[in-house]
């Protein structure tokens, strides 16, 4: 009988001082700007689960369809590249269940997830741990948006990095290029797995960002909520609305959040005026093409990429060696 584990935590986040100083100084800027990391609180991460079963937001059944169809060759990839006893290392692991899919046929030594949103980490964790009791699993609470590494002692040797569900498009391109050498060195000398949402028409793009039932717009407001326990400041939900955008030229989705009139919003030390229309920023999802998503793999120290792409070409999977 193999011996029951449970799942091991570990906290790696930023001094609760700092993150009240990033705030402010996103707030103040002339184009006032708060980091997507801040969407997750636990509201925000359920939101976003509920968000991938929307209609209009295929990325996730894409992806997902992508991986299943893969399957075989992606576990022979992986077979190739990594030696018995690897780590699945799961970046932003939300409820794992992506990971999970690929626990049959993959056969990870360890599982370690990282996401910053802590107490729906924890439940899911537990829950998988019930599911698989002879697989070691590791949580690291962490936000690796500023760096990406392992706290010591959470795995030593070879690792698959498990990038799903284009969470990379949320990065500029510059910052993408930094967290994928990151993740190699992390992999140490393993391999990685990832999924980069493609350029497709702006209307599929748009509903996507916004959809008909207002599950995007209740997470992108949510964040305001999240700030406002965060900062100790006094954002109204009613006063604000969601905007989502495709900027072509930067083949990027924004979000943002618009005042719906003038106002003030305060917090301790300081206050911020905003005029009717203007905007907070808050998110940016990339959208690559397979060639240029290749080219920054391979900038990052990636090789032997491997790609595979749905009949629409709106989602790629790549695999790529450290
Ligand atoms: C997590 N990330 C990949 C999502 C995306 O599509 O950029 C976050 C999201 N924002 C709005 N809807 C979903």
């Amino acid at each position: 009988m193999p011996s029951a584990h449970r799942p091991r935590f570990l906290r790696d986040l930023q001094p609760e001082a700092d993150v009240r100083a990033e705030l402010a100084q996103g707030l103040l800027q002339p184009q006032a700007a708060v980091s997507p990391r801040f969407l997750y609180d636990a509201l925000g991460a359920a939101l976003f689960q509920a968000i991938t079963e929307l209609p209009e937001y295929y990325p996730t059944r894409t992806e997902a369809a992508l991986m299943q169809r893969h399957a075989e060759a992606i576990a022979t990839a992986v077979r190739a590249a990594l030696p018995a006893g690897f780590a699945l290392v799961d970046l932003g692991a939300g409820d794992g269940a992506k990971a999970e899919r690929l626990f049959a046929t993959l056969r990870p030594a360890h599982y370690v997830a990282l996401d910053i949103a802590e107490d729906p980490l924890r439940r899911a964790l537990t829950a998988l741990q019930q599911r698989h009791p002879a697989l070691p699993v590791s949580g690291v609470i962490a936000d690796f948006s500023q760096h990406l590494s392992l706290p010591s002692g959470v795995h030593d040797g070879p690792s698959l990095v498990f990038y799903p569900g284009s969470s990379i498009g949320n990065f500029a391109p510059g910052e993408a290029l930094r967290l994928l050498q990151q993740a190699r060195e992390l992999s140490a000398g393993g391999a990685l797995l990832i999924g980069a949402d493609l350029v497709k028409p702006r209307a599929v793009l748009e509903a996507a960002y916004d959809d008909a039932l207002g599950v995007t717009a209740a997470f992108n407001l949510n964040l305001l909520r999240h700030v406002n326990r965060l900062l100790g400041s006094d954002f109204e939900v009613r006063d604000w609305q969601h905007v989502a955008l495709f900027d072509e030229a930067q083949s990027r989705i924004e979000m943002h959040l618009q005042a719906r009139r003038g106002l003030s919003v305060r917090w301790p030390g300081a206050r911020r005026r905003f005029a009717a229309g203007e905007r907070v920023h808050t998110e940016n999802s990339y959208k690559w093409t397979t060639a240029a998503f290749e080219a920054l793999l391979r900038r990052a120290g990636w090789r032997e990429v491997q790609a595979w792409q749905d009949e629409r070409g709106w989602f790629g999977v790549f695999f790529a060696r450290a």
